[in-house]
């Protein structure tokens, strides 16, 4: 299934009214993962940057970009979305990293060329994963990591889409979530657990961690309504994979 024209739809039609929403919040701070903020200083996932060449698979305005290159890496931006690319523009200015249009599901970047593929949210949730992770571990150089966070397929589980939030009943299948209609043909892309597991053992990674971030119990999610409101607290919301080519 190709979902591209209608993602970069999407993504173009809400960019400006997400980055107003989450900008404030997601970019105040270097390194926050998810839907909770969660420093990577606490998680510890992305490890030493200095002098990596990365790769951010669905960069939106580039806050983790911007980080990074603060750091000292030497990053590369990609999304889909030519409104989300212009976002990075205006955010990060004179300075800004290369920011390159391009789709997680066919990388315009060159076998073996980045030390650390990585991603929130981004290219790994809406690209089919069977098409994306292949694709990050073919421009992986041997050695290189792929470092990325989804919604857990618990979470996914229990949204009631009628009530719009994340409840503690099943809500859906966990067989066959797979695609996840997002309006106007838009799609996100979730896996069970053993499927998670396949695909990238399937593209040659060692998975070297799963990290199940659990904010405290008053930490807001900043993209869901959640009842009760600690339940990512209780249960996972989003996995955190941590994973290398030998
Ligand atoms: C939730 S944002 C993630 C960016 C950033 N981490 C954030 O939290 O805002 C999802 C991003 O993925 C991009 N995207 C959607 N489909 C994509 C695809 N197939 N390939 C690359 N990027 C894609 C969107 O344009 C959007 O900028």
């Amino acid at each position: 299934m190709d979902s591209i024209p209608a993602n970069r739809r999407l993504w173009n039609r809400i960019s400006g009214a997400y980055q107003r929403e989450h900008d404030p919040r997601i970019g105040a701070a270097p390194r926050l993962w998810g839907m909770y903020s969660v420093p990577d200083a606490e998680l510890r996932a992305l490890g030493d940057v200095r002098g990596k060449r990365v790769l951010e698979l669905g960069c939106g305005a580039g806050q983790w970009s911007r980080a990074l290159v603060a750091e000292g890496a030497s990053v590369v931006g990609v999304d889909l979305s030519e409104a989300q690319l212009a976002a990075a523009v205006g955010a990060m200015g004179e300075g800004r990293c290369p920011l390159v249009q391009g789709a997680a599901e066919r990388l315009p970047f060159a076998d073996e060329s980045f030390d650390l593929v990585f991603c929130d949210f981004g290219g790994l949730s809406w690209a089919p994963p069977q098409l994306a992770v292949p694709q990050a571990a073919r421009v992986l150089r041997r050695g290189g990591r792929l470092v990325f966070n989804v919604a857990s397929p618990w979470f996914e589980a229990c949204y009631d889409e009628d009530a719009g939030r994340v409840t503690t009943t099943l809500q859906k299948d966990y067989f066959g979530l797979d695609a996840i209609a997002e309006g106007d043909g838009a799609t996100s892309y979730q896996l069970t657990y053993g499927d998670w597991v396949r695909v990238l053992r399937g593209a040659g990674l060692v998975i070297d961690d799963l990290i199940e971030p659990r904010p405290g119990p008053g930490t807001p999610n900043g993209y869901n309504e959640t009842d009760p409101p600690d339940w990512a607290h209780r249960w996972p919301a989003e996995l955190l994979w941590v994973t290398h080519k030998p």
